[in-house]
């Protein structure tokens, strides 16, 4: 009786809290069905919404969480600014792609910490690599050179420029055919830092740098100058203000007006509204060739290949965001390698896998925009630690293995298959679509998707949401077939509770 009024009452919290914050646009918000029904709902439904979400299958029940993890979340909630909306559980450790809660019980998880953990949650030699760094040197800032975060760019540029010779004598999987071109991205230089949007916020930075000195060299080809930037809708760059500015979310914007200026945003693969928007004045593009929090979709090669064609005609940078979809979570080195090669940047960011969880974000440039930065143009007191940055050389040795990569594929196109034949085929009044690309895969619903990631959580599986209907799984890039199989499981039972919730 406790534990069903501490029930009612955290995911009251919860549910006012999701309301408070708009569920579809806190980050994981999770708002849970059942405790949103309860808010508005007569005593008599009360009791029904919670009979119907106690089935036989309900393995990880939020309900059976102990009265220490409530207390704690309790406490932690006092202290925490409510930035987010988060489940009635704490998590402990991970192993692979399962993790483990205070009260011991297991979940498969398919969010990787929002496609972060690459090689898996506790990764033996990441362990033990982090352990003998720590014992070494953590940080010593960059007023000096380290062991690691050198070896870390020449691994980064080097890679790069391996995968892209491989790629160019290989079809693009999206488009084939599509351009007769051989060119290759080719980077010279990275930059690091800290997180995604501090990666995004140095690309704006020197592609702004880059367009002014350009206005400077050519003030009649510029007469307005050359600082403006196209982002496009659906697309999420961070929450810092430039990276905020590129992202089209009103919901994200909003509140925090007024932005940077000279920031415009046209509707993704729409070719010909952006040929329109990208002019004399413009410095740069920034587009995730594709999209992960708008809810995986992927570019049209057309769209890109507009993209770079305007871009050289007005002398602009076009930077590929590949926060979420690079460093092999498609499959490829690159998201962008799907495509054909005349749409290659100029700059590429990214983040999240790159050190397997440990912050660090990056900027690959090519030696044009590179020549135009100079000492003290940017920096960071964190960014290329010598504790990352080991870390990030470690992965992306692991991941840059033609079969690991290729494991990726095979594991991802078995994923996506059995979302089509087990979910849409099962389901299709609820499941309307199934996208993506290796272990980026969207699951589009007809209604909105929060109730589900409850009903799977509860089930024993981690997911997360994307755009406004999509659920997205993101697993470790180590997922196996069997474990695949396991949560597509999880998910067909969670719809089916979910169906049985919408039928009154
Ligand atoms: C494509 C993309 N860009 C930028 C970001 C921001 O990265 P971070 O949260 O590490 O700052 C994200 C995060 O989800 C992302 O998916």
């Amino acid at each position: 009786m406790l534990s069903r009024r501490l029930f009612t009452r955290t995911q009251i919290a919860l549910a006012r809290s999701a309301a408070r914050t708009g569920s579809a646009r806190a980050p994981l918000a999770t708002s849970n069905l059942a405790a949103r029904r309860a808010l508005h709902a007569t005593p008599a439904a009360r009791a029904d919404t919670t009979a119907r979400t106690t089935t036989s299958s309900l393995t990880h029940a939020d309900t059976a969480a102990s009265a220490e993890t409530r207390a704690t979340i309790d406490r932690f909630q006092r202290y925490t600014l409510g930035t987010y909306v988060r489940p009635p559980l704490v998590l402990t450790h991970g192993e692979g792609c399962w993790v483990f809660d205070s009260d011991g019980r297991k979940f498969l998880d398919f969010t990787a910490g929002i496609a972060v953990n690459a090689l898996g949650h506790a990764d033996p030699e990441v362990a033990r690599i982090l352990h003998h760094q720590a014992q070494r040197m953590v940080h010593m800032s960059n007023l000096y050179h380290n062991e690691w975060a050198g070896e870390l760019a020449e691994a980064l540029v080097e890679s790069t420029i391996a995968a892209e010779q491989a790629r160019s004598t290989a079809p693009a999987a999206v488009g084939e055919g599509a351009s007769a071109s051989t060119a290759t991205f080719h980077p010279s230089k990275v930059f690091f830092a800290n997180s995604g949007t501090e990666a995004n916020e140095g690309a704006l930075k020197f592609a702004k740098k880059y367009g002014n000195l350009q206005r400077e060299a050519h003030p009649d080809r510029y007469p307005q100058g050359k600082h403006e930037v196209l982002a496009f809708s659906r697309g999420f760059h961070g929450r810092s203000m430039g990276a905020l500015s590129a992202t089209a979310a009103p919901a994200y914007q909003t509140p925090f007006q007024p932005l940077v200026p000279g920031f415009t945003h046209t509707p993704y693969n729409n070719v010909a509204a952006a040929e329109a928007a990208i002019h004399e004045g413009t410095c740069a593009v920034i587009v995730e060739p594709i999209q992960g929090e708008g809810g995986v979709h992927m570019a049209t090669p057309e769209f890109l290949q507009a993209l770079r064609r305007r871009c050289d005609a007005v002398g602009a940078l076009l930077i590929y965001d590949e926060i979420q979809c690079g460093l092999g979570r498609t499959g490829q080195l690159w998201g962008f390698q799907h495509y054909p090669a005349d749409c290659r940047p100029d700059l590429v960011t990214m983040a999240k896998p790159l050190a397997n969880g440990i912050p660090i974000g990056a900027v690959l440039l090519t030696d044009e925009t590179a020549a135009k930065i100079n000492p003290g143009d940017h920096g960071t007191t964190f960014g290329g630690n010598p504790l990352a940055c080991r870390v990030g050389l470690h992965v992306l040795q692991r991941i840059r293995q033609p079969e690991f990569l290729a494991q990726v594929r095979a594991t991802g196109a078995h994923l996506k298959a059995q979302a089509e034949g087990q979910l849409q085929q099962a389901f299709p009044d609820l499941v309307t679509g199934v996208r993506g690309v290796g272990m980026m895969v969207g699951i589009q619903l007809s209604c909105n998707p929060a109730p589900l990631v409850d009903l799977a959580r509860e089930r024993g599986l981690l997911i997360i949401t994307a755009g406004g209907n999509t659920v997205r799984l993101v697993p470790s890039l180590t997922l196996t077939a069997d474990e695949a199989d396991q949560g597509i499981r999880i998910l067909a039972d969670s719809l089916r509770a979910f169906q049985a919730q919408q039928t009154p």
